[in-house]
């Protein structure tokens, strides 16, 4: 099925694209299927077995992902019948008599457009109704400050995101709250920073942006046997992917700006759990604090999620095939993508995710200069903070996401000044890799660490051989360049 789909739309992409293609030789829709088929066990058809093995039937609305995300929680408006639920666009809603309302007083507290996405989600997710917030680093910053008090300590994984690390460090360690940065990869590192005073283990996993890896059922295992509360922030992936309240965690968290979106639209954040009494409390911090969502970025955001399974199979498929076509690339010198046989803990990828989502890291020959020249030389893929969106972006960890941490910090954690993160989007691939192709060419030329510098090339200046292997795509960055499509 996903295969028929993505057949179709290489036939006629764009017209640009596919002038590029046809000058080429080989169409766009060969290339985009060779390179799904060459994948072996093809990560289409392994998401979407995987989305099959979630429900008992695939057609049941119950169970369905495709049918629950586009259904689950929602009804068409009682007033209208619009089909999609409107835009409460409204501050305060009016009473009948003192206390006699329709649920909604105060939009900080409650509005029908965010409480709708809340449904939806929570329906994905198989919870009571989310919380929603205006931004993921409000949802975490609600979770901190609802779970934790003076004294408390928490276990957190030594890659985060860096705005979680600078509100532990910068802002609740004022407060008096403790924390302990562990490589959670290793589950007998959590269990030994447990202590008496620890209340939560926070881990994101796969991480930002090392995509390291943590065992969530293995932590999860000790966390209940301490009587502590694991939250994972599962942002990379979504439930579809990982089911992290299934593999025992107690708190699921979401940037959903990013893949539960999906458009670079919104910002937006949400919590689920399945402890109704955990939800209640972090309800009223959250109307304490004001950083509800609102009701105009929860209604872009429930028109991104109806897509988020599609899009999920797109990324997935298309990172799996940039993926391996920068691990044979003799520029790049790393290349990190879960599902990648190389990546050193694709065994505990295959058994906890469903699918190696959209998100992977590489270096390339000539450190962090050919680095930064080879972002600065995109033109389709956009060098941008963002991820988990159609567009596929480039960022520099480093100086971006990761600023907060010291130099020493991120080199010793994997986050070097060299590393590139590519959030892979949905565009054709061959197009993605046309333009990191022209991008690696030009960044490690002007590094002096072209074709001819590499050990074990023949060293003649004659790069065409070298490169023949690119032949293809490199045609393609040529067309692409006359197009200017950045
Ligand atoms: C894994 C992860 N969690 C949380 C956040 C914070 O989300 P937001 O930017 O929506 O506040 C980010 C942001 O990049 C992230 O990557």
């Amino acid at each position: 099925m996903s295969l028929d789909a993505y057949a179709t739309t290489g036939s006629s992409p764009t017209t640009e694209n596919t002038d590029a293609f046809e000058t080429t030789g080989s169409s766009p829709t060969a290339t985009t299927q060779d390179a799904f088929e060459t994948t072996g066990s093809s990560p289409t058809a392994t998401t979407t077995d995987a989305f099959e093995t979630t429900g008992s039937s695939p057609t049941t609305a119950d169970t369905d992902p495709f049918t629950r995300i586009i259904h689950g929680g929602l009804e068409p408006d009682s007033a209208t019948g619009a089909i999609l639920t409107p835009i409460y666009q409204s501050t305060t809603f009016v009473q009948d008599a003192v206390g006699d309302h329709k649920g909604f007083t105060y939009t900080r507290s409650g509005n029908p457009t965010v409480a709708a996405l809340e449904r939806n989600l929570g329906v994905i997710e198989g919870t009571p109704p989310a919380l929603c917030f205006g931004t993921g680093m409000a949802a975490i910053s609600t979770l901190f400050i609802g779970t934790l008090a003076a004294g408390d300590h928490v276990v957190v994984s030594d890659v985060v995101y860096g705005g979680t690390v600078r509100l532990l460090r910068q802002v609740l360690d004022s407060f008096g709250v403790g924390v302990s940065f562990v490589d959670s990869s290793q589950p007998e590192a959590v269990e030994a920073a447990i202590n008496s005073r620890t209340k939560l283990v926070f881990v994101e996993t796969p991480a930002n942006p090392t995509l390291k890896l943590t065992d969530i059922e293995a932590v999860a295992r000790i966390t209940r046997q301490a009587g502590v509360l694991l939250v994972v922030d599962n942002t990379f992936l979504t439930s579809l992917l990982q089911d992290v309240l299934g593999q025992g965690a107690d708190i699921v968290l979401y940037s959903t700006t990013k893949y539960i979106e999906g458009h670079n639209a919104t910002v937006g954040g949400a919590l689920m759990s399945h402890d109704e009494e955990l939800l209640e409390r972090l309800r009223l911090v959250r109307t304490t604090l004001g950083v509800a969502q609102s009701p105009w970025e929860a209604w872009l955001t429930l028109r991104g999620l109806k897509t988020l399974p599609m899009r999920l199979e797109r990324h997935c498929a298309n990172a799996m095939v940039v993926a391996e076509w920068l691990e044979q690339h003799p520029l790049i010198t790393q290349v990190s993508y879960p599902w990648l046989a190389s990546f050193p803990q694709s065994e505990l990828a295959r058994r906890q995710q469903k699918a190696g989502g959209g998100m992977l890291t590489f270096e390339v020959e000539g450190g962090t200069e050919a680095a930064l020249e080879l972002m600065k030389s995109l033109r389709l893929c956009a060098l941008a903070e963002n991820l988990g969106a159609v567009e596929t972006l480039v960022t520099h960890s480093a100086s971006m996401t990761h600023a907060s941490l010291t130099a020493d910090e991120r080199a010793r954690l994997g986050i070097g000044d060299g590393l590139v993160r590519l959030s892979v989007g949905l565009e054709n691939p061959a197009d993605i890799i046309a333009d990191l192709e022209q991008a690696i060419i030009q960044a490690t030329a002007s590094t002096g660490k072209g074709i001819e510098g590499i050990e074990g090339s023949e060293g003649d200046g004659d790069d065409s051989r070298d490169l023949e292997v690119f032949a293809g795509v490199t045609a393609v960055a040529a067309t692409s360049r006359r197009g200017g499509q950045r």
